[in-house]
């Protein structure tokens, strides 16, 4: 094993694709309301944010509030809201310094008007930095995501724009929020649930997943590394032999 603080990373994950759970029960466990475990995990995306962009991850995926997350109580829903309109407005800067792209991946439209326009403007602010996208997934839900798809492609059809017969893997990929971007190699969960929770099933295929207990306000740079450091020890072999993938 090596120590905690300076894991061996072998291989540095292109895409990195977070569930970022564990919230609630960390501030229940405190005796804290749930926001109070919400407001700590603010904390833990900015230095996972930070680290991801110092060891050179290109594409970052955060899913912050899923299409299902609005049936929680109306009270969490708008803390949550509240929330992530003041981390777009404090981490501007710091994306700019970053060069950190932001985009939203998700149901946009549902989002409250004054958080829409804090996104759009940071989005706009950020459209000329390339040296990490980070993906933010807001009222996103990967079966959602899937239909849209599927209606605009069967609207191209329809429209005679595009045959059946040329529909593809790619026209697909490319019809989705993520269209453009390489699809994740490392899907990271905390919290100690097993599960996608509808998060990006197209591009997930074949990602190398890696599930935590630590909840994710504790979830931190060592805690990230050490995710890194395993993505490295993993053979992905796309189908193909180990042999085959040996001999290059
Ligand atoms: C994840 O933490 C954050 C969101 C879904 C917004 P949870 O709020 O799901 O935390 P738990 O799973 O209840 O502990
Ligand atoms: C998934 O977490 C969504 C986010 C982390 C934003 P949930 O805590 O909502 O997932 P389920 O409903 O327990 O599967
Ligand atoms: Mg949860």
């Amino acid at each position: 094993m090596h120590a905690a603080s300076s894991p061996d990373i072998r291989l540095v994950p292109v895409h990195v694709a977070i569930v970022m759970d564990g919230n609630g029960r960390w501030a229940e466990e405190r005796k804290r309301p749930r926001l109070f475990g919400h407001k700590a995990g603010v904390d833990s995306v900015r230095t996972v944010v930070e680290t991801a962009r110092e060891i050179g991850v290109r594409h970052l995926t955060l899913y912050a509030f899923s299409t299902e997350n609005w049936r929680r109580p109306a009270f969490e829903v708008k803390g949550l809201m509240t929330l992530l309109k003041a981390y777009l407005q404090s981490e501007l800067t710091t994306m700019l310094k970053n060069d950190i792209h932001l985009l939203c991946i998700g149901q946009q439209d549902r989002l409250p008007a004054d958080v829409r326009k804090t996104l759009d403007m940071v989005m706009a602010k950020t459209a000329h930095c390339s040296s990490m996208t980070l993906n933010l997934a807001l009222s996103y839900g990967s079966r959602s995501e899937i239909v849209r798809a599927v209606r605009q492609l069967a609207g191209k059809c329809a429209g005679g724009e595009l045959a059946v017969r040329d529909l593809n893997e790619e026209l697909v990929a490319s019809h989705l929020y993520t269209a453009g971007q390489p699809d994740p190699d490392l899907f990271i969960r905390t919290g100690g649930e097993r599960r996608l929770s509808n998060f990006l099933l197209w591009q997930l295929s074949y990602a190398e997943l890696y599930f935590t207990d630590i909840k994710w306000p504790e979830f931190g740079r060592e805690q990230f590394l050490e995710a890194i450091a395993v993505y490295g020890t993993r053979q992905r072999r796309f189908g193909k032999t180990g042999a085959q993938l040996r001999q290059g």
